[in-house]
Parts: C-alpha cells; sequence; structure tokens
C-alpha cells in the first residue's frame, strides 16, 4: 500500500535518526555532527557521520546515506513499507487503514482537479478578453481608462467573463469535465430547475494566485455600474480568503523584507504598476494571523497598512494592526490624504509622491494617537487634558522605555504639556496596571510572560485531551469557552479548530490531524501534541485540570491583550473578563451517560 506523504512526514517526525542509529552503532558527538564506525562496511575509524539537523545519515568510507527510513531498509534488510511499519510501531504510531489513506488521496486528488479546473478558467477568461468582441472592447477602454498597462494585464492575467451563461461552463464540459466538480471549483452553480450557470458574468476577471503561483480562485469586477461591484469566488477546497492575499505570489518574488498592504485589487495592480511589487491585497476580508504567517512565509519583517482614506478604511487598519504585531511584524500605517485609495493617489500624483507618502507613514503607536487627537479639541484646557491623559494610557500599553520617551515627547510638542508631566502619568498608569495585577499573583505570572512553557504545555495537553476524549471536545466546544485564537496561532490553533470540527462522536485521527500541516516542522508538533499522554488518573481530576488548563489559555490570552494598544474602556473590560475567569467552570461528563 502506497501512504501518502503526510504519512510518511509523520513517521519520520517521530523518528528521531539519531536515537534510532544509537540502537545499532556506538555514535559520539564529533564537532557539528555525530560520528561512528559504519555498520555496511568493515572499518577501524568511525566514517559514518549522522546530522540531527538534516535528519540524514552518510557514510564517507561506503557512501551509503540516506534518512531513517533507509537506514532501516538497509540494516534490517526491509522494503519501503516494512521499514515504515517498523519505524512506525517503535514510536507507537498507527499507520493509517486504506480506507483513510483512500479518502485523503481523494482530497488531494480533487484539489489537483480544482487547480486544473482554474488553470484552465484562467486562460478561457484570458482569451475572452483578447477575442476582439464587442464586449472585449468594452473591457480593454474600461482597463485602458483606469490606466491599466499591457504589461500588468499581463503579468496579472487580466481576463473577460462574457454575457454567456454557459461559457465557461460549456468550455469545460467539452473538455470532458463533469459539473459537480466544475462547481465545487466554485465556477459554476446551479439554479433552482437544476441547470448549470457560469458565476462570472459581464466582469473583468482578476486571477487570485498562491503564493506559489497556482491559480486558486478570482475576483470579478462589474464593466459598468452595479451590484455588487466585486464578485468574489466563494471557498473551495483550495480557497481560503483569509489565508491568501492578492498579488502574493509576485510580491514574494520582490523579495523585500517590507510589505505594502492594501484593500482592492486595482490598488495591487496601481501601486505594482508604479514600480512598488512589494505590494499584496486583502481579499475583501479581515487581516488574520493566517495573514501575518503568510506575510513571515515571505521573509517580510514590516508592513506598511494603506487602507482607503474613508473612516471604515481606518477602521480596517486599526483592525488589522493587532494580527499583525502579534505575527511578529513591525507595522506603520499611511494614508492616501485626499485620494480615495492608493489606485486613485498614484493616478493623481504619481509614484515619487507614493514613495514620499510611504516614506512618512507613522508607526502604529502614532497612528492611533494621532487619530486620538481628532476627537479633541487642543485649544481648550479641559480637553487638552482629556486627550493627554488617553493618550498616555496608549503609552502606559506600550513596552519599550526608549519608544515611551520618545511618543512622550510627540504628544508634548502638540498639547505643550512637559514630557516630564506626560511621563509622570504614564508611569502611574503602568503602576496602575501591575497594581490591579499584583493582586493577583497568578496574573502577575501570565503577564510576565515567565510561564510561558506552562502555557504552551496547557495548550498541548488540552488539546491532546479534546483530541483524543469526543466527551471533553463536545462540552469544551459547547461551553463556548475556548476559542482558536487563544491558542496562539499555528499548529494548537488549528488542531483546536479540528476538534471543534469533529462531530464523529470518535477521537481524532493521528494521521488525519497531521494531514493539516504542510511543513514537517508543523507535522511533527502536532504529532507530538496527538502521543501526549492522558495526565490524569479519574474523571474528576480531568474535570478539574481542563478547567485550569483553559484558565491559563484565556488568562495569557487576555493579559497579551491587555498589554497591547488598548482603549481604557477596553482595558478596563478585559480585567474584568481575568477576574470573572476565577468562576469559570465546565461541567464534562465522563461516563459515557
Ligand atoms: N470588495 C469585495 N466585494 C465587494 C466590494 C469590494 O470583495 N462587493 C473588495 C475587493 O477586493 C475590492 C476591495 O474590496 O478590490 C475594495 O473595494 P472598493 O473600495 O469598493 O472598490 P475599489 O477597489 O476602489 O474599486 P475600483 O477601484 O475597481 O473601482
Ligand atoms: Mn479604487
Amino acid at each position: 500500500m502506497m501512504y501518502p506523504p503526510e504519512v510518511i512526514g509523520e513517521v519520520l517526525a517521530l523518528n528521531d535518526i539519531v536515537e534510532v542509529i544509537s540502537r545499532y552503532v556506538d555514535l559520539k558527538k564529533s564537532g557539528g555532527s555525530v560520528k561512528g564506525l559504519c555498520p555496511f562496511h568493515n572499518e577501524k575509524t568511525p566514517s559514518l557521520s549522522v546530522s540531527a539537523d538534516k535528519q540524514v545519515y552518510h557514510c564517507f568510507g561506503c557512501g551509503a546515506g540516506g534518512n531513517v527510513i533507509t537506514f532501516v531498509m538497509q540494516i534490517e534488510n526491509y522494503d519501503f513499507a516494512e521499514a515504515l511499519k517498523w519505524l512506525a510501531d517503535r514510536a507507537r504510531y498507527t499507520l493509517p487503514q486504506a480506507a483513510d489513506v483512500e479518502a485523503s488521496r481523494r482530497r488531494l486528488a480533487e484539489k489537483e482537479r480544482i487547480a486544473e479546473l482554474n488553470k484552465l478558467a484562467a486562460r478561457f477568461y484570458y482569451e475572452n478578453l483578447k477575442s476582439g468582441s464587442a464586449l472585449a472592447k468594452t473591457a480593454e477602454r474600461f482597463l485602458d481608462m483606469r490606466g491599466v498597462s499591457q504589461a500588468m494585464r499581463l503579468k496579472f492575467g487580466l481576463g473577460l467573463a462574457t454575457s454567456a451563461w454557459d461559457g465557461l461552463h460549456g468550455h469545460l464540459t467539452k473538455l470532458g469535465y463533469q459539473p459537480d466538480i466544475i462547481a465545487r471549483a466554485g465556477l459554476i452553480s446551479a439554479n433552482k430547475t437544476g441547470s448549470w450557470h457560469d458565476r462570472f458574468r459581464e466582469r473583468i476577471i482578476f486571477p487570485i494566485l498562491d503564493i506559489n503561483g497556482s491559480v486558486i480562485g478570482f475576483g470579478g469586477r462589474i464593466l459598468d455600474a452595479g451590484e455588487p461591484k466585486y464578485l468574489n469566488s466563494p471557498e473551495t477546497p483550495l480557497f481560503e480568503k483569509g489565508r491568501n492575499l492578492y498579488g502574493a505570489s509576485f510580491a514574494r518574488k520582490a523579495k523585500s523584507k517590507h510589505i505594502i498592504i492594501v484593500e482592492g485589487y486595482m490598488d495591487v495592480i496601481s501601486v505594482c504598476q508604479a514600480g512598488f511589487a512589494n505590494v499584496v491585497g486583502v481579499l475583501g476580508t479581515a487581516l488574520t494571523e493566517n495573514h501575518a504567517r503568510l506575510l513571515k512565509k515571505m521573509n517580510c519583517e514590516s508592513a506598511v497598512l494603506l487602507m482607503d482614506s474613508d473612516e471604515a478604511g481606518t477602521k480596517a487598519a486599526l483592525r488589522a494592526i493587532p494580527p499583525l504585531t502579534d505575527g511578529g511584524l513591525a507595522v506603520r500605517v499611511a494614508q492616501t490624504a485626499d485620494a480615495k485609495d492608493p489606485d486613485e493617489f498614484i493616478k493623481k500624483h504619481g509614484g515619487e509622491a507614493f514613495a514620499a507618502m510611504l516614506r512618512d507613514s507613522q508607526s502604529h503607536v502614532t497612528f492611533r494617537i494621532s487619530l486620538l487627537q481628532k476627537k479633541y479639541d487642543i485649544a481648550d484646557t479641559e480637553q487638552r487634558v482629556a486627550f493627554t491623559k488617553e493618550a498616555s494610557e496608549i503609552l502606559a500599553q506600550q513596552g519599550g522605555a526608549i519608544e515611551t520617551d520618545a511618543y512622550a515627547k510627540e504628544i508634548s510638542d502638540f498639547t505643550g504639556i512637559s514630557p516630564e508631566a506626560i511621563m509622570t502619568e504614564v508611569r502611574q498608569k503602568k503602576d496602575a496596571q501591575t497594581r490591579t495585577l499584583a493582586d493577583r499573583p497568578h496574573l502577575r505570572r501570565a503577564k510576565g510572560g515567565g510561564d510561558e512553557k506552562g502555557l504552551l504545555d496547557a495548550r498541548k495537553t488540552i488539546l491532546s485531551l479534546m483530541a483524543g476524549s469526543p466527551a471533553i471536545a463536545a462540552a469544551v466546544a459547547e461551553s463556548k469557552s475556548l476559542s482558536p485564537n487563544e491558542m496562539g496561532g499555528g499548529v494548537c490553533a488549528e488542531i483546536l479548530r479540528h476538534t471543534f470540527e469533529n462531530v464523529s462522536g470518535k477521537p481524532l485521527e493521528t494521521a488525519d490531524v497531521i494531514s493539516r500541516f504542510e511543513t514537517v516542522e508543523e507535522q511533527s508538533q502536532a504529532a507530538e501534541i496527538m502521543r501526549r499522554d492522558m495526565p490524569f488518573e479519574n474523571a474528576a481530576a480531568t474535570e478539574k485540570g481542563v478547567n485550569e488548563m483553559i484558565r491559563v489559555i484565556k488568562r495569557a490570552h487576555l493579559n497579551k491583550l491587555l498589554a497591547g494598544d488598548l482603549e481604557i474602556k477596553a482595558a478596563n473590560a478585559l480585567l474584568g473578563e481575568i477576574i470573572k475567569l476565577d468562576k469559570l467552570h465546565i461541567k464534562i461528563n465522563l461516563s459515557g451517560g
């Protein structure tokens, strides 16, 4: 039986090559690697080198080499499947049954079909735009009017959906595809009478690519006035808005540590055309930690948020700051002042003014303080004081002393209140925060972040319990007391989602959980969680433990929020929630009734 790559990845992750080889060979540390006498030929001086980093071995004497599976195949004289089984047994890991392997292969095959269909659809739309038909001419005129160069039309693969109800549907079925898979790709839908029609009609088509450049979905803009202005592909097995950014594959090639984040398709294209290839667009959704992770994957270190200059854009920028800073990106905010959006700004003022605007972007703290300024009339003494107090509150939530000092000077310049007075106010506010926390030693512990290991352990343990026990998973899900965004992102958040989605009444399958992740690193983290032992002796201890773990996790999350940029009211609300945690109690019915 052929196993899917994720199963093989997990068996690899569970079997450290140094440990396995040590069973056969006396290994000694030597410099950066580990060395021993090669078991595959006769020798007196060690020439077998094992790398714990790369999880490979190599013999300089006889040339033998490979990964841990290869080693077991060689030394035990096993074939691949036997070696895999041997290693799986060693790690007490159950290889999936044929049916599971079949299901995951089907899922993978469906994704591949959808990718294929998307590629064909993108080409179909592209040809439509080039067809010279009356509608194609209208579309080309629209793009001319919007100033989109031919080079950008080509680079972004812009296309056209015609007015036909059966255009793409007809094209793809003629190529031999069944309607149900085309529908699962989000390209057609059925009406009430059960007949199929194209999803996109009379729209300029913007293919959406993942960071590797595969077409995963489409955005379609109406050619004239009408609603909705933009129509996107629905979520499909391939297309998740929350995990993708428009233009990411091109931005990645720009190899910049800085990324410009805009709202619209046309904005991405305009900014790119103006010479800034390091730009991505959010796909009509909120920015999430997954987006931040995607940007980190692209090696970005800092982001400039360039949202529309209206109130909705300002709010979107405010909301986008926490997931990005949490994701480890330095965040700045720029605004397009007298232009509605970046596209309009570039049309109006050109690329150099755009570069200047990026240079003038504000740190996210300054951005928040300047928004605050707009609410107050600084000429009025009372309001000036109120503003300074509220701004000090923002500073009190910031970590660094140098930053605090710099911002205090800024506020001083603006209000005429001395920096010393502002610093005193900030210090008092900081003290007040610590005092509230000092009343409760466990809060102080979480606030200081000194208990990172305990937190991680709580997250992993509760996940392994929930994955292994549908009763615990159901109790936690129903209590609505724990949410994926409290799990610190990454593997933990994803597995929590997985346990919530599991309504089978059976424990989660290890292979299934691991197959949700792409990298060996994530897979091995998931594997580690899934192979944890049950830490509690009986039902009562389990219930108590689960509640304590939820409290630890929530407390850390709330404290983290509390440490960020916050309005006073929001900070107080958070403190209230932290205090309420002591009362949290979830009942778990483990008797099976
Ligand atoms: N959007 C969407 N669905 C809508 C409206 C907008 O998904 N019904 C998303 C699209 O990604 C769009 C972005 O939000 O590009 C910004 O929308 P909006 O500001 O309304 O349009 P513009 O980008 O300014 O549109 P254009 O420049 O094409 O006129
Ligand atoms: Mn626009």
